[in-house]
């Protein structure tokens, strides 16, 4: 079934929809992105993806497309067109087409893009049963804290992790420390029960769920520490966990060749887990 797309102010059929050969989104990845969830036929966490699309922009110097009102009048009307209940929305804002150069040209016009993908979120069997990850060196850039559509490296260390048998990747900094996920936000849970996740700074992309989530655990009284992990204290650890818009709170269950705790979706991460869905879902 064909979607409706969104393209510079027009709904068009995924077929019909054109950017040009010069979009410097295409030939230098001059662009950023945001991914928000949809539940119940209703956008989640939009103030949150919103404010982290205009820092985005704000660091590239890339001018906002159009209004946020425009913008989320735009989300709402793609999720009513494609008959989104559970699933996500992409959109993304280039700096447009110029004629290449790397210097960006005077008077940019933004290019913004936008899709649905339907996806079962609620009910996600990977969720009941966890995931596991390998870890890899970070060898993205340094401003990861910028939501920029130079995917590359992740796509690599996804594939790198399916090679072997692994369904993502935690990345790890020279001191080898953990940064986060490939598209996600890493967690431990400490024997004493302390969800620990790295500190925010240009080394991660500040997640707009990790902020829920972590007002959700302070909320039902657990202890956060924001400071890096090794490999090593993972492997020791109660539980581990990532988060995303996609996949909210998602269990860890084997890291490397270690299994973490008994090898199931550890408690906490389902108690986070629910409570998330939960408060989605009320409002
Ligand atoms: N990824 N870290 C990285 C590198 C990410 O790409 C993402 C999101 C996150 C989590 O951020 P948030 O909670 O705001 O989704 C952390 C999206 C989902 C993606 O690329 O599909």
């Amino acid at each position: 079934m064909s979607r409706t797309v969104y393209v510079n102010g027009a709904f068009i059929a995924e077929e019909d929809a054109q950017i040009s050969v010069f979009d410097r989104g295409f030939l230098f990845a001059d662009g950023v992105y945001e991914v928000c969830s949809v539940l119940k036929g209703k956008l989640l966490e939009t103030e949150g993806h919103v404010a982290r699309l205009h820092r985005s922009l704000n660091e590239l110097d890339i001018p906002a497309p159009c209004s946020d009102e425009e913008l989320l009048a735009a989300m709402e009307k793609l999720v009513a067109d494609n008959d989104i209940d559970e699933g996500l929305v992409y959109l993304q804002v280039t700096r447009g087409a110029a004629d290449r150069d790397f210097a960006y040209p005077k008077d940019p016009k933004p290019t913004l893009v936008m899709f649905t993908q339907a996806k079962k979120l609620l009910n996600d069997p990977v969720a009941d049963k966890g995931i596991t990850v390998i870890t890899l060196p970070d060898l993205r850039w340094a401003r990861r804290d910028i939501k920029t559509v130079g995917l590359l490296y992740p796509c690599m260390a996804k594939m790198e992790a399916k090679s072997k048998g692994a369904q993502d990747a935690w990345l790890l900094d020279d001191d080898g420390f953990v940064t986060e996920g490939t598209s996600n936000n890493a967690y431990i849970v400490t024997q004493d029960n302390k969800i620990v996740t790295r500190h925010l700074s240009n080394s991660i992309l500040h997640g707009i769920t990790r902020r829920s989530v972590l007002a959700l655990a302070e909320e039902e009284g657990m202890v956060v520490e924001q400071r890096p992990f090794t490999p090593e204290e993972a492997y020791n650890a109660k539980e581990a966990f990532f988060t995303s818009a996609s996949a909210f709170a998602m269990p860890v269950i084997k890291i490397n060749d270690a299994v973490i705790g008994d090898g199931t979706p550890g408690e906490i991460t389902q108690k986070l887990r629910a409570k998330y869905i939960e408060l989605s879902l009320s409002i």
